[in-house]
């Protein structure tokens, strides 16, 4: 049963980096109880994701939350193998995790996703930190789903700034362009966290570092996994530092952090064949106005925080994973 302050949760993600940081916050949170979880292709192949998926359960000590292998390939052409330049070739910056002896449950990403909405009607609360093949995919299984669920948080598209696979798509939406036109179009309300706000909330070395010497497991492996992921960062932002796509899309969803600027807008995704191709189209043009109300919009796009992510993030961490002093050490 859910914790009367917490909501329960499904994550939709392509375990990955910072999918693996998404996943520890939503462990770590206590507004969260994470009910199920389901893989798709993106930095690595949805089975391998939910492979990753299983270790960080079995080391974070919560083996009995459900995971669901989802889909392979997108709507439109087959999986172009991950990223394993940003992620490792496993996914999780070569890290090997103890083996979880727990195996994935039997059905789909999509199926597990349609029964949890069944289970916690109106209550459900969606984070998707990969691309949307599964969660189009459950719309179809399930016409009322966005009736079931209370509201859906994504990662991904980039609103004024460009975009990382192209000059304009951000990965999560380009690498299923059609399956996000759905999600987009479905009558629900929507969180997007764009690259808008996830590349200027970045973790630096200093924050990696208390990651390592938190005297944990799940920490330690996350700061090391870090170590491979700043090794990307470098080419992007010049310093050994990382973007928080996924663990800000986490935090936002469960209301951890203040946001600045997040208007609530109509957002459409470019499924043209095309240079606009996966660009997320979000009509932003009130910004000379404060963005006045849009009838009809069900779109939240955050594009601003009112405060820092990183010490927010790695607070909750703490309080899941407590750094353990030395004894007669000073705290
Ligand atoms: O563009 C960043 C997103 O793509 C993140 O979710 C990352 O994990 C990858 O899936
Ligand atoms: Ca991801």
């Amino acid at each position: 049963m859910t914790q009367s302050t917490a909501s329960p949760f499904y994550l939709d993600c392509d375990t990955g980096i910072d999918d693996a940081l998404a996943l520890a916050y939503l462990l770590a949170s206590p507004r969260a109880e994470l009910v199920g979880i389901g893989t798709v292709s993106g930095n690595i192949g949805a089975a391998g994701g939910a492979r990753n998926t299983l270790d960080l359960l079995h080391l974070a000590g919560q083996p009995d939350i459900p995971v669901a292998v989802g889909a392979h390939d997108p709507q439109v052409g087959t999986f172009h193998g991950g990223a394993p330049h940003v992620h490792g070739v496993n996914g999780i910056g070569e890290v090997e995790l103890p083996t979880s002896d727990r195996e994935t449950v039997a059905e789909s990403a999509a199926e597990l996703l349609v029964r949890l909405a069944r289970q916690f009607p109106g209550e459900l609360r969606v984070v998707a930190i990969g691309p949307l093949t599964n969660i189009a995919e459950a719309l179809r299984l399930e016409p009322e789903l966005p009736r079931l669920v209370a509201d859906v948080t994504i990662m991904g598209g980039a609103a004024l700034v460009p975009g990382n696979m192209t000059p304009v798509a951000e990965a999560n939406i380009v690498n299923d362009p059609e399956a996000a036109a759905e999600v987009f179009a479905a009558d629900w309300n929507v969180t997007l966290v764009p690259l808008d706000v996830t590349m200027t909330n970045v973790l630096e070395e200093s924050h990696r570092q208390e990651l390592l010497s938190a005297g944990h497991a799940v920490p330690q492996a996350l700061g090391e996994m870090l170590g491979y992921y700043f090794g990307f960062y470098v080419s992007q932002f010049g310093r050994e530092c990382s973007a928080m796509h996924d663990p800000l899309a986490a935090a936002i969803a469960v209301g951890g952090v203040e946001l600045a600027v997040a208007p609530v807008v109509h957002v459409e995704v470019d499924t043209t064949h095309g240079p606009g191709r996966g660009q997320t189209v979000c009509d932003l043009r009130g910004i000379y106005q404060g963005y006045p109300a849009v009838e009809g919009a069900r779109c939240r796009v955050v594009l601003s925080l009112a405060e820092e992510f990183a010490p927010h993030m790695l607070e909750v961490l703490a309080s899941r994973w407590p750094a353990v002093r030395p004894e007669g050490a000073a705290a």
